[in-house]
């Protein structure tokens, strides 16, 4: 059916049609589309008025305005749909060609972090003794009595068992956060025959704080056990760690000590990085800084193990990793690794 030729039985249909396709042929946005629809196709249109009427309408005219008049309804919503897809389309391939983006372009840059300055020294001393041909062991943070004391023969009443220092786990007077990392010794030597040479790395717990220490720290303790070991062994393992750390320049001491798991025991200093070993501040004008202890395995430690005392000797050692960080970086005050300052971390 041609809508053309139909309309002439009409002419207020014919005069509707033409204006509502001039006027929705010359919308030029979505928004004008809407505004045609409501004028041609509303309420309050001509068009919807005269369907309205047709009741009203002579008895001839109700079928032909009837039929025609929903037709051109028809056409024009039609159109009107066609327009707003055009405008639409014609918007979407306008923003595409205007807002181009270029995928090529390097992003944003995204904040990006680092390891924390304990874990690289950490990180820094494994590998200098993986070097040396050692393996890495860890334990657990919580520990027993027996590993963290007995066993690394500390008997009661020893003064490191007081509640002053140890973090005792309430209801359980055998379990405790463990104060070293010794106690890896012993799980390592149950495991294994010697030869043995590992480092341990890993935290531990004490009832201390202040500007030198914080209730947790870290440590890293060494144990090599193997035939004809020496105290010359130690010394040169530990001057040579020495020198890897802080610098070939640096000198080591032996210092007579105590620990109830060597023997003998010393303990290990550097000569000092600031003044060289004339005295300053930073070694309390004595020249040498303490860094570690050490000492050959104690016979009864072996004992607890089951290791043969006769054939096999062991050096160990154990040192705390924020000291030697602080040392090597200049740092005074051993909380700051723990501030989570970003001036700070942002240093290393
Ligand atoms: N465990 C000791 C401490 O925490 C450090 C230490 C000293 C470890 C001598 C050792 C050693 O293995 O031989 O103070």
């Amino acid at each position: 059916m041609d809508l053309k030729r139909e309309l002439k039985k009409h002419a207020g249909l014919k005069a509707m049609h033409e204006e509502a396709v001039a006027d929705i042929s010359s919308a030029g946005t979505p928004d004008e589309v809407e505004d045609a629809r409501v004028r041609h196709l509303g309420r309050k249109s001509g068009l919807s008025q005269l369907l309205r009427s047709i009741p009203e309408l002579p008895d001839d005219e109700k079928p032909v305005v009837g039929k025609l008049g929903n037709q051109v309804r028809a056409a024009l919503e039609q159109q009107l749909a066609d327009r707003r897809r055009e405008l639409e389309e014609g918007e979407l391939s306008e923003r595409l060609a205007t807002e181009q983006v270029d995928i090529t372009l390097p992003g944003q840059p995204f904040p990006r972090g680092h390891l924390h300055i304990l874990t690289q020294t950490i990180w820094e001393i494994e590998d200098i003794f993986a070097g040396l041909g050692y393996r890495i062991a860890e334990g657990p943070d919580i520990e027993t009595d027996y590993y963290n004391f007995t066993a690394l023969n500390t008997p009661e009443g020893h003064p490191a068992r007081s509640s002053h220092d140890t973090f005792f786990i309430e209801g359980q007077p055998d379990v405790l956060l463990r104060t070293h990392t010794s106690p890896v010794q012993i799980r390592v030597m149950e495991k294994e025959e010697p030869p043995v040479y590992v480092v341990v790395p890993g935290r531990v717990y004490r009832r201390d704080s202040d500007a030198t220490h914080t209730p947790m720290f870290h440590q890293i303790e060494g144990l090599a056990v193997d035939r004809n070991i020496t105290m010359g062994d130690l010394k040169g393992t530990l001057e040579m760690f020495v020198k890897a750390v802080f610098g070939a320049d640096r000198e080591i001491r032996l210092r007579p000590h105590f620990f109830p798991f060597t023997e003998p025991s010393v303990e290990i200093d550097v000569s000092c990085m600031i003044c060289g070993g004339s005295g300053c501040r930073a070694c309390k004008f004595i020249g040498w800084l303490e860094i570690l202890g050490a000492g050959m395995v104690d016979p009864k430690v072996f004992g607890f193990v089951d290791y043969d005392t006769e054939d096999f000797q062991g050096f160990a050692f154990g040192m705390g990793v924020e000291r030697i960080a602080m040392l090597k970086h200049g740092m005074t005050d051993l909380r700051m690794f723990y501030d989570n300052d970003l001036r700070l971390i942002r240093q290393f």
